[in-house]
């Protein structure tokens, strides 16, 4: 029987990517069909084309293994553009240690999206890539990303977004979410909680309009946010006020 993981846990959400970081990236790969890739890529592109400044810092909050940071970094590359520092934050020992094997020009330190490691005003970049859905406390979050956000600064969130309508391409999404991934995901990781934790964590999660709402109330201004491949992943890029 699947041991059932509910998305108000955070210390079992915790334990849970520490049971699953060893298979994490390949399961990454096979479920997604490696299209995060360029979803990531877009994201970078479009933060770093609206940031005009040189010698940025960014950190990737609940970093996992890496995927996102090695993004930033091909991306900069690619546009020519100048990146001082990279750290990536991530409250699981497990999904850090995976991530310091495949990446040595980058920090990791341990830590939760709610208390980060940084002084106040100090970073330009924050991203947080298919991590937001796992942080309980959603508005301390943002309170806490605005606190270490330079005036000025940018916070890009990619997320799956919850299916709200039911057309037939809905319906065969909702198929692969809920029976494929927890099969596939559970026979390869041999923990089928937490593939079963995945799409039920994305129908609890808020919609994209309270996501945004909760980024107001904590400050942020809104600068874009935008479905890709059939509004199956989202992206949100907000900014600190000047
Ligand atoms: C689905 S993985 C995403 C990893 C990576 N960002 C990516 O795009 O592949 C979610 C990550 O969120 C982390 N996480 C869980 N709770 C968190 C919290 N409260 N604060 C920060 N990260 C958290 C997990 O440890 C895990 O590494």
């Amino acid at each position: 029987m699947a041991n059932t993981i509910t998305t108000n846990d955070q210390s079992k959400i915790i334990d849970m990517f520490n049971n699953i970081s060893s298979t994490y990236d390949l399961l990454n790969r096979l479920l997604s069909f490696g299209i995060d890739q360029r979803w990531r890529k877009t994201a970078c592109k479009k933060v770093l084309k609206g940031l005009e400044k040189d010698d940025l810092t960014i950190i990737d909050v609940a970093c996992g293994t890496g995927d996102m940071l090695i993004a930033w970094k091909e991306t900069s590359h690619k546009l020519g553009r100048n990146i001082s520092s990279f750290v990536g934050v991530d409250p699981s020992v497990g999904m850090l240690n995976v991530a310091r094997e495949k990446i040595s020009w980058c920090n990791f330190k341990e830590g939760k999206a709610t208390e980060l490691p940084f002084e106040d005003n100090s970073i330009d970049i924050i991203s947080i890539t298919y991590g937001i859905r796992n942080v309980v406390d959603l508005e301390s979050a943002f309170k806490e990303f605005y606190r270490v956000l330079k005036p000025g600064g940018r916070l890009v969130i990619l997320e799956f977004a919850k299916q709200e309508r039911e057309s037939a391409l809905d319906k065969f999404a909702k198929w692969y979410l809920h029976q494929m991934i927890p099969l596939i995901g559970g026979l390869i990781s041999k923990d089928k909680g937490a593939y079963k934790y995945l799409p039920d964590s994305i129908a609890g999660f808020i919609t994209s309009n309270e996501l945004n709402n909760i980024q107001k109330n904590c400050g942020f201004e809104i600068v874009e946010t935008k479905d890709y491949s059939f509004k199956i992943s989202t992206m949100f890029i907000s900014k600190k006020p000047e």
